[in-house]
């Protein structure tokens, strides 16, 4: 890694941006934030950079936090960066990736433009691609790197409930099933859904036999919830003995979470990438090696 490297991250991801920095080798530079009393933002970065930029900015919760880049990115090349990444563990608007009705916005193509514009480079997650093969083709920044928390949390797993069935929810998990089962040669299978709304999913299990086992639910992304909770509830009325659940990013909140316990789900793993009460491995040395990686090879 560049010794002149800077790492800009925000207050609210101190902990996260501190780890990096170790991990990294990376220089801190903290942004200073100020919301003025009609909700605009004022930042403040460090008034001299290096050509290295690295800004660290997880994407839940993305609106302010696009606005945030947009001022973070222009403001840093104005300071002497040349060179800028993002590291958003999550990335946000992928999910929306065609118009699903006449007029819908593809956001995925719109915030992913947006970013490529601001950034050199992009490192993520296991962002949710469905209908396109790469990142590059939904974030067309120069280099758009893809990582993967499934096989830290098939280590996890492996661990905790060697043995287990891995279910996915729904077909957009298979990439993220057949990564975890390779790794550790799970059983496994993936579930049909069909979603009817933000809070109405239905689900048909696949046909395999369920009496008995213990069954990991593997995906990116847990949001409302209620994925989870229903293939949860027929996973048990099917005979499983246990469901937990494994996921890349937690997005969802405290009543989304007793919602899934409800349902009859154990524990609830997840990655980092997201900071939230139920994160149990870290995706930092994931992250620290692509930017050792990124720098080696940038032209
Ligand atoms: C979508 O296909 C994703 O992989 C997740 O299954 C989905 O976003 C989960 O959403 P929710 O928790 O709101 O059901």
């Amino acid at each position: 890694m560049s010794p002149y490297a800077a790492l800009l991250y925000f207050d609210d991801e101190q902990a996260a941006a501190l780890d990096l920095i170790r991990a990294a080798d990376l220089v801190p530079a903290k942004v200073q934030r100020h919301f003025f009393p009609d909700g605009e933002i004022r930042l403040r970065l460090p008034d001299a950079l290096p050509e290295h930029v690295v800004l660290l900015r997880t994407l839940d919760h993305p609106n302010e936090k696009l606005v945030e880049l947009l001022l973070a990115a222009r403001t840093a090349r104005s300071l002497g960066a040349r060179h800028i990444t993002l590291v958003a563990p999550y990335l946000a608007y992928m999910r929306q990736d065609i118009a699903f009705n006449p007029g819908e916005a593809v956001s995925q193509r719109i915030v992913g433009r947006f970013l490529a514009d601001l950034f050199d480079a992009v490192i993520t997650v296991d962002p949710h691609l469905h209908r396109v093969a790469t990142l590059a083709e939904a974030v067309p920044a120069r280099q758009a790197i893809v990582l993967s928390g499934a096989p830290l949390l098939a280590d996890l797993i492996a661990a905790r409930r060697p043995g287990a069935l891995l279910i996915g929810p729904d077909g957009e998990s298979a990439q993220w099933i057949a990564q975890a089962a390779a790794r550790h040669g799970f059983d496994h299978a993936v579930c049909t859904k069909l979603r009817h709304g933000d809070h109405a999913v239905a689900i048909a299990l696949p046909p395999v036999a369920l009496a008995g086992r213990a069954v990991v639910l593997l995906d990116d992304v847990a949001s409302t919830g209620h994925t989870v909770a229903q293939a949860a509830r027929l996973l048990l009325a099917a005979g499983a003995a246990t469901v937990d659940v494994a996921v890349t990013h937690a997005l969802f909140s405290s009543e989304s979470l007793k919602m899934m316990r409800d349902a009859g789900v154990g524990e609830i793993w997840s990655t980092d990438c997201i900071a939230h009460p139920t994160n149990a491995v870290s995706v930092t040395p994931l992250l620290a090696q692509a930017l050792h990686s990124l720098f080696r090879t940038r032209p």
